[in-house]
């Protein structure tokens, strides 16, 4: 018998509301590290948009930095705590709570991109949401995006444990022809990211600017 994808890609509003729905940050309040490391590739003024930002580590840090950041995801509960986070810290972001086919997309309008485990995707969500986001992109404005690789399987301390969902350097090469590679790396590192990034990981790293 075939096995279907986890009940939590029937519901992703749902289950992903159920996971924020504690005082806790799953992800924690600190951005993701290759984010943090990679963030002096926008200036200050610059409008970054923040896909999938769950409770908003990444938009409050980038709008910290003094960018100009939107923000989505799908999960109410993880908006609310991002809104949250971003009052506590005084710095403003855009959120909206929104499906990432859902979201408004102005084309050519951004001068990043941070895409940081978005992994929830299937391949052909993952085809149009990376379509999206080279669209939204100015010329000149850069991607930065991080998620695992299928060696994630063996560890399991984070991200979905579906292979066709994980990325490797030729997908990422395929998928982002239209753009000019910076930097792609596959690499592992100890993550702690709240409890749900937790432990040795296999990961990979992407920056990449629209020509
Ligand atoms: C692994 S979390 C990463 C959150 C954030 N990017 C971070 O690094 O802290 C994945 C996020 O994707 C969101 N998500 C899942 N499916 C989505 C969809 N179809 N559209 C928009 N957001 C979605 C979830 O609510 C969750 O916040």
């Amino acid at each position: 018998m075939t096995q279907g994808p986890p009940a939590s890609f029937d519901d992703p509003a749902g289950t992903w509301n159920r996971r924020f729905d504690n005082e806790a940050y799953l992800f924690g309040t600190e951005p993701n590290a290759w984010l943090r490391a990679h963030a002096d590739v926008w200036q200050p003024g610059q409008r970054v948009l923040s896909v999938a930002d769950g409770e908003g580590r990444n938009s409050v840090f980038l709008a910290g930095r003094g960018l100009l950041v939107d923000a989505f995801d799908i999960a109410e509960l993880g908006v609310a705590k991002a809104r949250r986070l971003a009052a506590e810290r005084g710095v403003s972001v855009h959120f909206d709570v929104c499906d990432c086919d859902g979201y408004a997309w102005p084309r050519a309008a951004y001068d990043g991109v941070a895409a940081i485990f978005v992994q929830f995707a299937d391949p052909a969500l993952r085809e149009r949401l990376f379509g999206r986001i080279v669209d939204s992109l100015k010329p000149g404005g850069t991607l930065v995006l991080q998620g695992y690789t299928p060696k994630q399987l063996d560890y399991r301390t984070g991200g979905p444990p579906i292979a066709s969902h994980l990325y490797t350097e030729a997908l990422l090469r395929e998928a982002f022809a239209a753009l000019e590679i910076v930097e792609l790396r596959e690499y592992e590192a100890d993550l702690a990211e709240g409890s749900g990034h937790h432990g040795r990981s296999a990961l990979i790293g992407l920056v990449a600017r629209r020509r």
